[in-house]
């Protein structure tokens, strides 16, 4: 793209102050904001400002009626063997796909590099990808298969994410396994539904939310690398979470009986207003409610109890899908809805000078992914205990933090020998005194490391993700 083109686009689109410092910058600095000028996506842009001005910052898209729980399934000891063999089936013919979303920014944890990267191991140090790409690992091995880790990232992590993963030596998967893709980036508009700059040469741009999984996957060609390997069923994980059971086979195996376009975990909430989204059924269909939209009057009914002093909608989701490949493909170019946040921005001002402001001064907009549920033509909701495959890092101390992801990692190891009658000196906490860490290549569960026995290693000598460990 040259001037004069830019020129008439960001005219056309109000948007010519992006130009302000043009003539004063040196012609690389005049290339890298023209590159910047010919991604942005002005279709959304229109969106964004559409929104802002007609909404003055609600949702796009908001819906009118009650809605009613939804159906979850609870799967007895026999129901759930026999989805496993159902799931072990469809794990064994090398249609299971994992994908990772890990493009989001982290900033409640505020830890400098990509959130993938920070260490939760209890002994090890291990990385949060360490524990993800260990059970892949694992499932291969277990099915003899080839199973592809799909890692969404964005432009701020990508470089670091890769790097992250050579270090490692993709922590024993094939790199051919292993497939980074960035997903897209969105400017920020000011209240005037401006595109803010946050330097001369620089407009300010943000991940689209993990919702921009589906146009990334389609544009940077994962799609097609999932139909090339016949991949049929997508595992969905966002990365704050190590506890979670990748392709749970079970899981697995519900959503290939009942043919589901999209299938759900969902845990018991611990209070009403705890920060997850609730699946409702609303007009014939499923959607997800998140929990910044719970004070919207029709959604009112999210927070009540019955008579028993129970919540109503009881179940929340922890983002572990299934989505069938056709869907995703399906869902891949559609608009999907926008959500806006009030944000503190870097701008730019007529000095040139950045300013980091100290109050909420510009809109960033995101996508959610499970926007697409109301989409799905067969939806399973499937209930899942909690202390076992949810403990997120999202926050740096306090609830959601490493510290209660450590604990709750030991605590579900340690269940795992308990079952062997394995009895370990607790703390006050109910900690075993000495720190437990398995790792997922050597153990995936339980019954695993009943088959495996276990022995003790020498955690003082070299980290355990050298792939050495078979
Ligand atoms: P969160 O909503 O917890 O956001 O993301 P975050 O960016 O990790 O952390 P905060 O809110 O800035 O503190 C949930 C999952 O979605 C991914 C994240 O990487 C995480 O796995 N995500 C989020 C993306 O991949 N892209 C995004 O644009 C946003």
């Amino acid at each position: 793209m040259n001037i004069d083109e830019a020129r008439v686009l960001l005219k056309e689109n109000g948007q010519s102050h992006v130009l302000n410092f043009h003539d004063q910058l040196d012609a690389s600095r005049q290339q890298s904001l023209l590159r910047q000028i010919a991604e942005l996506d002005f279709s959304s842009i229109r969106r964004m400002w559409a929104m802002l001005k007609s909404t003055s910052g609600e949702d796009e898209n908001f819906p009118q009626s009650q809605p009613t729980p939804p159906d979850v399934m609870q799967l007895t000891d026999e129901q759930r063997e026999a989805a496993s063999a159902a799931g072990d089936k469809v794990l064994s013919k090398a249609e299971v796909g994992v994908l990772l979303v890990a493009g989001g920014q982290g900033s409640r944890l505020g830890y400098d590099g990509p959130k993938g990267a920070f260490s939760v191991g209890p002994i090890s140090g291990a990385s949060l990808f360490y524990f993800h790409a260990r059970k892949v690992l694992s499932l291969s091995r277990r099915y003899g298969v080839h199973i592809p880790l799909y890692i969404m990232t964005s432009e701020l992590n990508d470089a670091a994410t890769r790097s992250h993963f050579e270090q490692h030596a993709f922590f024993g998967l094939d790199p051919q396994d292993v497939i980074f893709f960035t997903q897209n980036m969105w400017p920020a508009l000011d209240p005037a539904g401006r595109i803010m700059m946050d330097r001369p040469d620089h407009i300010f741009m943000s991940p689209d939310g993990h919702g921009g999984t589906l146009s990334a996957l389609h544009r940077r060609g994962c799609l097609d690398d999932m139909e090339r390997r016949g991949i049929s069923t997508i595992f969905y994980l966002q990365v704050d979470n190590p506890l979670v059971e990748i392709a749970d086979p079970a899981f697995v195996g519900v959503h290939a009986e009942q043919q589901a376009d999209f299938s759900v975990k969902l845990c018991t909430k611990r209070a009403a207003r705890e920060g997850m989204g609730v699946v409702v059924e609303r007009d014939g269909h499923y959607e997800m409610v998140e929990y910044s939209e719970f004070d919207k009057p029709e959604n009112h009914c999210l927070t009540a109890l019955n008579q028993s002093g129970e919540l109503i909608f009881k179940f929340g989701s922890v983002a572990i899908h299934i989505f069938s490949y056709e869907f995703l493909k399906q869902e891949a170019l559609r608009d999907m809805p926008l959500h806006i946040a009030h944000k503190k921005i870097p701008v730019c001002n007529a000095h040139g000078e950045t300013l980091i402001p100290t109050e909420p001064n510009g809109f960033k907009f995101e996508k959610f992914i499970f926007d697409v549920l109301p989409d799905a033509g067969k939806v399973v909701n499937l209930a899942f205990e909690r202390a076992d495959e949810f403990s997120p890092v999202k926050n740096a101390d306090g609830d959601d933090s490493p510290a209660t992801c450590r604990r709750d990692l030991q605590l579900k190891w340690l269940r795992w020998l308990q079952a062997q009658g394995v009895t370990a000196e607790l703390n006050f906490e109910g900690l075993p005194l000495l720190p437990i860490e398995i790792d997922p290549a050597y153990a995936l569960n339980a019954d695993d490391l009943k088959e495996r026995g276990f022995l003790l290693r020498d955690f003082s000598a070299p980290p355990v993700y050298d792939a050495s460990v078979k």
